[in-house]
């Protein structure tokens, strides 16, 4: 997949440093070569004879070593790589690229380089999550760094949450997509999330509980395996992916529109909790109590089912993906759902409120197709995500 690439590999200081010596094999098993370059601070969790025996290639560390800067120069080191990786990631090794330091032989190559830079964060939860560090990704991203990650999940420092770097594996299939290899490179996917809202009048609404965290999250793999996703997003609590291309929506019949102007597409994820009703009196105005204590009443009128519409459409994508949010009969509900929206899978979950799922962090999926029901262990919603996203690509190709 990565056969005759070239990766510059820059591995700062955190305790995920471990992880990129497996990146390094993963790598050079994907047929890419890595030239390895080591902070000061990533030397003290993994040593210089490890990395540079498992990369098989002269390590560099230091900016003011003659012997390189004879042999190859730091702006030349920056350019004959296909892609500048680094991982992981700090939030100092951060904020000095966003800020555009060269103080030493990282920060000088990444700011001298020509090539695109993918990222791998790896960093405490509240390092992560500190406004400046999100003020530095911001900067980043819109200098068109490549992030991957981070993961949630329990960190090295005991706590739990979004900080631990991304795992080889995905790093290496962002790696991919970033240079065009990726398993769904050229691929379109569609991918709807988060939930619809309705209108009663201008300022109340009804909506459901979906986080957009699960269709959130599959965006996020697709575009890493090396899709063109477009991502239709109802109002949800958690924010779009960058890399994707975001058509915010607010009510199910503009969730159909913008899916169908998106058509056609390769694939369609219909990962979106669209309500099924809409208002059909919704009041112009802002409704008014009468004085008499009367309340109003509402009368409801069935929404399009974009899934089926989709499904049964003349531009249907070759591979049409429902969802199925049940709390009781899981996979009776689910096979039944897919026959009758005609979709080619249903990832079936129990939304119900003892297991957490609905705006959890989690999620235990059974997925059903025409080979029958896959149960998946319970496990984070980006696990599920990347799981699916492979299986999508091994279908499309
Ligand atoms: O019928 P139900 O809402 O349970 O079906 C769930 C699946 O159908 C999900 O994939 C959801 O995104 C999709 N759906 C839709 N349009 C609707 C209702 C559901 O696309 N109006």
């Amino acid at each position: 997949m990565l056969a005759g690439k070239r990766v510059l590999l820059i591995i700062g200081g955190g305790i995920a440093a471990y992880k990129s010596l497996e990146l390094i094999r993963l790598l050079q098993k994907a047929g890419a070569s890595v030239v390895p370059v080591l902070t000061r601070a990533g030397a003290q969790f993994v040593t210089p004879l490890s990395v540079s025996a498992l990369a098989g290639h002269k390590l560099y560390e230091d900016l003011f070593d003659l012997g390189d800067e004879a042999e190859m120069g730091h702006i030349q080191l920056s350019r004959t790589a296909d892609l500048v990786v680094v991982a992981p990631a700090t939030a100092d090794l951060m904020a000095r690229m966003a800020g555009g330091r060269a103080e030493d032989l990282a920060s000088t190559l990444l700011l001298a380089t020509d090539k695109r830079v993918l990222v791998a964060p790896a960093m405490n939860v509240r390092m992560w999550t500190h406004p400046a560090t999100q003020r530095n990704v911001a900067t980043l991203r819109g200098d068109g760094v490549l992030f991957i990650g981070p993961n949630d999940g329990e960190m090295a420092c005991g706590e739990f949450g979004p900080g631990r770097m991304a795992e080889p594996a995905q790093i290496v299939a962002a790696i991919g997509a970033a240079l065009g290899g990726g398993p769904l490179a050229g691929r379109h996917v569609l991918v709807t999330s988060g939930p619809t809202q309705e209108p009663i009048d201008p300022v109340r609404f009804i909506a459901n509980r979906s986080s957009g965290a699960q269709g959130t999250a599959l965006a996020v793999a697709l575009r890493d395996l090396g899709a063109r996703v477009t991502f239709v997003t109802g109002p949800a609590s958690v924010p779009p992916p960058a890399g994707v291309d975001v058509v915010r929506v607010q009510t199910a019949q503009q969730m159909l529109d913008a899916v169908q102007a998106a058509l056609p597409a390769d694939a369609a994820v219909m990962a979106a909790a669209v309500a099924d009703w809409r208002v059909a009196n919704a009041s112009a105005q802002k409704m008014k109590k009468d004085g008499a204590g009367t309340p109003p009443s509402l009368a409801f009128v069935q929404n399009p089912d974009i899934l089926a519409t989709v499904a049964q459409g003349a531009m249907r994508p070759r591979l049409v993906v429902g969802f199925a949010a049940e709390t009781e009969s899981v996979v009776a509900h689910a096979t039944a759902k897919r026959a009758r929206k005609g979709c080619d899978w249903i990832v079936a979950n129990d939304v119900s409120p003892k297991t957490g799922i609905m705006g959890g962090t989690e999620n235990a999926v059974t997925v059903i197709s025409d080979t029958g029901a896959e149960v998946w262990p319970r496990m984070a919603k980006d696990a599920v995500a990347r799981r699916l996203a492979e299986k999508i690509a091994k279908a499309l190709q």
